[in-house]
């Protein structure tokens, strides 16, 4: 739902538009930033926002180290302009991340909101994938003016079209499949590379366009991912002429090892899996993750000066824009259509 503003005293008062219903904002001083779930390339980029937007602000800004679970354990230090220098073009992120279960239960949540308010932070913005956004709202319920930012590679956050990191890690694995690629020219062989993505297949479907791969195994197509129709198909191509084949399956879909099996034992061609792994989390930022990254990080720091609370920055039709947290938790996202059903038409 959409919100309207205005201003009774020195407090901000929000009205959701359906109900009418006035939500009391308080005003914030301190705020604070953490990184959560996976890193991804361009988070650095975000925090440096934060930081710089809300000390050009007026507010003092704390970082919150290793997420969630530095929060519960207090693990809070002061940021200024300088420590956020030189980290624009660094991948990973500073102020480290982690997965904490004790955030999942309502006393971990309550303790969350209660280190927030030991050590003065009335707003807080954080970066991170659906899971993160979880613990945002209850650190929202919780009194925490929160704001998220869409941090993971994996390109699976309904609200937007675009999450810190997606770009990157589709520019590291596109590299890295050119190397198999030559490689696997050179032998004549099949080469299946496994791409992550958790459950959802952008990055695999990125991969397979920007490859040209003969095939995209994506799980939200799961129905499609026909092994024996491949086989039929690679055989059919090597007898006019094809030399090589790449295959770009999905981390969602997985069992490549199995699937390079199957297939050498098919065709009689030799046949490779990789699995890329971890090296498309890393490395420096491409130059859209760094400029989004900012421009979302300076976005939470206006939301947060504005009085808002349980809202993700988005990046939606050509524009910046944010959204109920609770409502874009409960947004579905399928894969581009238009995209996957060019990867068939291109790899003919
Ligand atoms: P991502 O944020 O990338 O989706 P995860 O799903 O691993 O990554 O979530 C990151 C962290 O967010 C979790 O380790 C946990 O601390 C917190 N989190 C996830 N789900 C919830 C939830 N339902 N309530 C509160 N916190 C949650
Ligand atoms: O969410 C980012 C991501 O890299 C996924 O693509 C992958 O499934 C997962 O994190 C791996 O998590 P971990 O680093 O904990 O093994």
């Amino acid at each position: 739902y959409e919100i309207s503003e205005c201003l009774v005293g020195s407090e901000m008062c929000i009205r959701d538009r359906i109900g009418g219903n006035r939500i009391m904002a308080k005003k914030v001083t301190t705020i604070g930033v953490l990184t959560s779930g996976g890193d991804a390339p361009g988070m650095n980029a975000a925090i440096r926002a934060v930081v710089r937007a809300g000390i050009s602000s007026g507010l003092k800004v704390k970082g919150v180290r290793r997420g969630y679970a530095g929060l519960l354990e207090g693990d809070i230090i002061d940021m200024d302009t300088m420590s956020v220098t030189d980290i624009v073009q660094r991948g990973g992120t500073i102020l480290f991340t982690s997965r904490c279960k004790e955030m999942m239960t309502p006393e971990g949540q309550q303790k969350a909101a209660d280190i927030c308010r030991e050590h003065g932070i009335d707003g807080m913005v954080v970066i991170g994938g659906d899971g993160s956004f979880r613990g945002a709202q209850k650190l929202s319920a919780n009194g925490i003016n929160t704001i998220g930012i869409p941090g993971t590679i994996d390109l699976d956050i309904a609200c937007t079209e675009y999450t810190i990191g997606f770009d990157t890690a589709c520019n590291t694995a596109m590299e890295a499949i050119d190397k198999v690629r030559d490689t696997s020219a050179s032998h004549e062989r099949c080469s299946i590379i496994e791409v992550m993505g958790r459950t959802a297949g952008h990055i695999a479907l990125w991969c397979g366009i920007s490859n040209g791969s003969e095939y995209v195994l994506i799980p939200e197509r799961a129905e499609e991912n026909d092994e024996e129709e491949i086989i039929r198909k690679i055989i059919s191509k090597r007898r006019i002429g094809k030399k090589h084949h790449i295959i770009v399956n999905a981390e969602g879909v997985g069992h490549s090892h199995e699937m390079a099996k199957r297939i050498e034992a098919a065709t009689g061609i030799e046949t490779r899996a990789t699995v890329i792994g971890h090296i498309q989390r890393g490395g420096n930022p491409s130059c859209r993750d760094r400029v989004y990254a900012s421009a979302m990080g300076a976005r939470a720091v206006d939301l947060l000066l504005k009085g808002q609370t349980n809202r993700v920055v988005a990046y939606k039709n050509g524009e910046f824009t944010d959204f109920d947290i609770d409502y874009a938790l409960q947004m579905t996202k399928d894969i581009d259509e238009h995209l996957y059903s060019m990867t068939k038409r291109l790899s003919r």
